[in-house]
């Protein structure tokens, strides 16, 4: 048992923002820090930490709680676990009540495994440093590969004895039960000969140097090990199995000791294994991370999500292991991250390229190399496609499949226009073919997750699809323009303007709307019109973004926070994200406030229209009533047909 005082003492000493900010990259944000909430997915920060109280809140998932809480969610450890964790990173010493040290046995099972890692991980380390095989074989192998005595120790590298059970026995002679050494996938077990209870343990792991894999915390949860002599017979690598405290979805080689480069700097490199993470490291780009030996998950992504929405995936020069893995790519932009392509020189890889070139040439080679994955992707095909309009007509499917997976709606409308260009094809042709991916992924999707997400890609120059959306649906468009794009500005046609001139003049998208829908339209769900309206009578000192998000009415926050899951800034960033030019922000964004405004227009005369028809059907077949009912009619109807072309501004009266 820890005493009191010492549990006392960690509560002083733990400051939420820094035992959070361990995990989760957090920004100020007025009196408070904001971050990506790392227990649920979110593209929107939500995750609140306010150090005046010591509580970390997740405005998403509601999950909330002090400095112990979290290490005790995050970590899944139990509260003594948390306490211990905390005291070591205070340097706190632990008072423990007598009567405790508990056998590795009695722990429970996770924390037998993290600690058996740890003390293989020490052993196999010791060996490598210290055994004379050891260090003549495998500190030697990577010495010869280019590793330093810091990175080796840095990455905690290692050496496995080739014999069959050295590390089984030693562990069994530390006291941890064989059950437990083969859950942790070290140890492999065979029946004898002979019969019941006569088991063989053996180790997975023999005459290999050894990589060992972090969680988040720089726990060892699982090793990597790679075979010194060439031996058809053995495999490269053996890797641990799946275990109770290794999911290999969920956990990216390195992510411990890049997650901090990742965040200061912006964006994630994504190589293919140990030793491209670890040369890359040692030549000074620390943000890396490796798949390792899977192809990327989800789970992947969102980890990597939570630090940066900017994944650069680097490749060897082999075209067709750049071809294999662009679908995987794809995955990358369903998640709404910014992909970039960096290839190496033909016959390099990451590892091979970062230990022959200085710490500057690689940096340099890395930002001036990295090219926008889509356009990469099209450029790449295209080459293939050369004059072959079938191959061509397939490309263009592929691509526009790419793009269709972006769920940001005004990314997808400036890749459509940057593609058209590339690839000569009319963009109404990807409009309408991206339109139609994104209506089959709508039905395949569940309806919760899908619909606003995808609401932008079918405005743009299809006005009717923003007409068969729900009620419900266009109002909430409109609320995602103000709060998302209020500010931007918007060109339009100025008929006021004299003849022979550029009959042009600028609006913001709020202007816009309100002038558009102001004593014309109104919101009919409340929560829509509420925000309308406080949104215009804020104007202009705080009704931006913050000021929905941290609304202290939740329903308002939670929609504004679910409405704003789009990491991007718009015009600052996306031409410096995305290394092209931006044809039309502008251009689309117009037509995104068209698409919505006329959508609610048109729902409003439709109607006052059903209205209308209401009252013939109730009037007298003749006489002035039903003329004027006829001719208010007739009205209406021209108004619609105008509005069904949705080019200018259309006033109802
Ligand atoms: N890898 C793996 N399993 C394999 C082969 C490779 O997990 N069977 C991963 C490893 O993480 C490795 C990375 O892919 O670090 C790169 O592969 P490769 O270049 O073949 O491995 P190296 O150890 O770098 O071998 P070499 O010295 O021949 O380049
Ligand atoms: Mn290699």
């Amino acid at each position: 048992m820890i005493s009191r005082e010492t549990i006392d003492r960690i509560f002083e000493a733990a400051r939420i923002d820094e035992v959070v900010g361990e995990f989760v990259n957090l920004k100020k944000r007025g009196a408070n820090l904001i971050g990506l909430c790392p227990f649920h997915n979110e593209k929107t920060p939500s995750f609140t930490v306010t150090p005046a109280k010591g509580i970390y809140k997740c405005f998403g998932c509601g999950k909330a709680g002090n400095a112990v809480g979290f290490i005790m969610d995050h970590e899944h450890y139990s509260y003594p676990e948390a306490l211990k964790y905390l005291a070591q990173r205070y340097h706190i010493d632990i008072e423990e009540e007598a009567r405790d040290e508990k056998s590795a046995e009695e722990k429970n099972e996770r924390e037998s495994l993290f600690i058996i890692n740890a003390f293989a991980q020490k052993y196999f380390s010791e060996l490598l440093h210290n055994h004379p095989e050891g260090k003549a074989i495998g500190y030697t192998y990577f010495i010869e590969r280019g590793f330093t005595e810091e990175t080796i120790k840095k990455f905690q590298l290692g050496y496995a004895l080739p014999a069959w059970s050295a590390f089984t026995d030693e562990a069994v002679r530390n006291s941890y039960q064989p059950g437990l050494l083969v859950k942790s996938g070290l140890t492999l077990s065979r029946e004898q000969e002979g019969g019941e209870g006569n088991t063989r343990y053996y180790d997975r792991f023999r005459g290999r140097v050894m990589f060992p894999v972090h969680n988040l915390s720089g726990r060892v949860i699982a090793f990597g090990g790679r075979v010194l002599q060439t031996d058809p017979k053995s495999p490269k690598y053996v890797n641990s199995p799946e275990t109770e405290i290794y999911h290999k979805s969920d956990v990216l080689y390195g992510i411990f000791f890049a997650r901090k480069a990742i965040a200061e700097n912006d964006f994630c490199c994504l190589v293919e294994g140990y030793t491209d993470v670890i040369s890359m490291h040692q030549a000074g780009v620390e943000n890396v991370v490796a798949s390792s030996g899977t192809s990327l998950t989800r789970e992947q992504i969102r980890l990597i999500g939570r630090y940066t929405k900017n994944i650069s995936v680097l490749y060897d020069g082999d075209p067709a292991g750049i071809k294999a893995s662009l679908r995987g790519i794809d995955l990358i932009l369903e998640e709404g991250l910014n992909v970039k392509v960096i290839l190496f020189p033909d016959g390099d890889d990451p590892d091979s390229f970062a230990r022959k070139v200085s710490h500057i040439q690689l940096r340099e080679f890395i930002t001036k190399n990295a090219k926008d994955f889509i356009v990469f992707k099209a450029a790449l095909l295209l080459q293939e496609a050369a004059n072959d309009p079938i191959r061509k007509a397939l490309l263009i499917k592929d691509i526009v499949g790419s793009i269709s997976k972006i769920p940001d709606g005004i990314i997808r409308a400036m890749y459509i226009r940057q593609c058209g260009a590339m690839m000569d094809v009319a963009e109404e042709v990807l409009i309408s073919e991206m339109n139609r991916v994104r209506r089959e992924m709508v039905k395949k999707q569940a309806p919760e997750q899908g619909l606003e997400d995808l609401l932008p890609a079918v405005i743009k120059d299809e006005p009717r699809a923003m007409e068969s959306l729900s009620a419900e649906h266009q109002e909430r468009e409109v609320i995602r323009l103000l709060l998302g794009y209020g500010d931007h500005e918007i060109f339009f046609e100025d008929p006021s303007s004299p003849a022979g001139e550029t009959p042009e003049s600028k609006m913001t998208v709020a202007g816009f709307i309100r002038s558009e829908l102001e004593g014309e339209v109104e919101l009919t769900f409340p929560l829509y019109a509420k925000i309308f309206r406080e949104y215009f009578e804020e104007r202009p000192d705080h009704a931006g973004k913050t000021h929905f998000i941290n609304h202290p009415d939740p329903e308002i926050s939670k929609l504004a926070v679910d409405l704003l899951a789009n990491p991007y800034e718009l015009s600052e960033n996306w031409s410096r994200m995305h290394n092209i030019s931006v044809p039309g922000e502008e251009h689309v964004l117009r037509h995104q406030a068209f698409g919505a405004v006329n959508a609610l227009k048109l729902r409003r005369v439709q109607g006052m229209i059903e209205d209308l028809q209401k009252k013939i059907k109730t009037t007298e077949r003749e006489g002035p009533d039903i003329e004027n009912l006829l001719q208010e009619k007739a009205h209406l109807d021209r108004i619609k047909a105008e509005l069904g072309k949705a080019k200018g501004t259309v006033v109802i009266r």
